[in-house]
């Protein structure tokens, strides 16, 4: 462990929570360099909800490497790129109606959120964009001013102006518990809210929490933006790709957002890669105006375009899913009523769920135990008070229940 003291920078943190070398990793488990065996309900924050290693995605991957296909290409033609791009728009554009233009933006989930956020200002002319509390949408400076905690906030070392932060959830007509709602604000001659380029939503927020938006509100939230001629940015990075049930977290709400952010698990494997969707007339970027070195690796495209084919052809995993979801809410549930004396509270959607503690001390110990029993819980909330519960979409229901069990005697033990 040496080195990683010595020579890696303070910065490091799940390392600290998990403090193992981690060497194999197959399916919903990774195992560490002395053969210790881990339940993976973390998966890189959702960027592995096909699970560690998938078979059908290292295939196609060790295919195109034997092949000496191209691996870099900037944002030149690729085969891959033209696979990835004709399967993404007949397995996830056209059957949902979607019609966006696909860029390519960088390989991080922050990358994607830059482009968002520039290119809807660059569309209405106007600077301002409406975030929520609790969001998180990246470290970067556009991406961390619409991001909620203080803590990370506090690392940009200058001012984060231009967005403005409302209460996630809150009423949009208002009065809302004393404060006006968002709709009030844009409309009175005393508010300085009037000229809003975009608001910058999840539909469940992941490091905030599992903060679930009810879907009549992502709804009305969708009318308000077009009324007041304001850009809808769906931030998808975590709750896309299936995390929620359906391929995009936003379809149960009836809504098209006129910009959508991916990542994380849009590659299927794990490799880095970053897609910002946009609504066709608001595609008015120049050529090379936003641009990048790594937008657009090729063995992202490859693995991105297996998985697509394997998981989104039909309906199945999105059933799956919502089956583990409902059997996973269910202990939950039970979980939270079965320790008299302390109060935990359970919720979620799909495949994303939380169990929230009055604070951060017991849930990080509770995440600890786990990582004891051989379970990697990850926290997430404004003080780290929620264990969060993101498995692989491909998880077994043995290996549900075997989490699920593992989670239920962490918390005996801790409370
Ligand atoms: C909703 C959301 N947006 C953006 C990001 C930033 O992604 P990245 O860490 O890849 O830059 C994250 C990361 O967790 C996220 O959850």
């Amino acid at each position: 462990m040496g080195i990683f003291e010595d020579r890696e920078s303070a910065v490091r943190s799940y390392c600290r929570t998990w403090p193992k070398v981690f060497d194999r990793a197959a399916g919903s488990w990774l195992y560490d360099e002395e053969g210790g065996a881990y339940l993976d309900f973390f998966t890189g924050a959702s960027a592995l909800n096909y699970g560690h290693n998938n078979p059908a995605l290292k295939r196609a991957l060790l295919d195109y490497l034997e092949a000496d296909r191209v691996i870099h290409s900037l944002d030149m033609h690729t085969v891959a790129k033209r696979e990835f791009l004709t399967t993404f728009d007949q397995l996830i554009l056209q059957p949902r109606q979607l019609d966006y233009r696909v860029q390519f933006p960088g390989p991080g989930g922050a990358n994607a959120v830059e482009a968002a956020l520039k290119l809807a200002r660059k569309v209405t002319g106007r600077t301002e964009v409406i975030s929520f509390t609790g969001a998180f949408h990246g470290m970067t400076l556009g991406a961390l001013a619409v991001t909620g905690s203080k803590f990370h906030r506090g690392g940009a070392g200058v001012p984060l102006p231009h967005a403005i932060s409302v209460p996630y959830g809150c009423d949009l007509r208002g009065p809302d518990q004393g404060s006006p709602g968002i709709q009030r604000l844009l409309t009175d001659n005393g508010s300085r809210l009037d000229e809003m380029a975009a608001v910058i939503v999840e539909t469940v927020q992941g490091e905030g929490g599992i903060n679930v938006a009810s879907l009549e509100w992502l709804s009305d939230l969708a009318q308000l933006c077009e009324r007041h001629g304001i850009v809808l940015i769906v931030d998808d990075v975590q709750m896309g790709c299936g995390r929620t049930g359906p391929f995009f977290s936003f379809e149960a709400a009836g809504i098209k957002p006129d910009i959508v952010c991916l990542s994380k698990s849009i590659s299927g494997y794990g490799l880095p890669l970053a897609l910002t969707l946009i609504r066709p007339d608001l595609d008015i970027w120049k050529p090379g105006e936003h641009n990048g070195t790594f937008r657009g690796f090729n063995p992202a495209f490859v693995t991105g375009t297996a998985a697509l084919r394997v998981y989104w052809q039909d309906e199945e995993l999105e059933h799956a899913t919502l089956a583990k979801g409902q059997r996973i809410a269910a202990a939950l549930a039970a979980l939270a009523g079965s320790v008299p004396g302390t109060r935990m509270l359970s919720r979620g959607r799909g495949l994303a769920h939380g169990l929230a503690f009055e604070d951060g001390e017991l849930s990080r110990k509770v995440s600890f135990a786990a990582f004891e029993r051989g379970l990697l819980v990850e926290t997430a909330g404004s003080t780290d008070e929620v264990i969060k519960l993101l498995p692989p979409l491909t998880i077994s229901d043995t290996e549900v229940e075997q989490g699920l069990a593992l989670l239920a005697d962490a918390v005996q033990t801790v409370c």
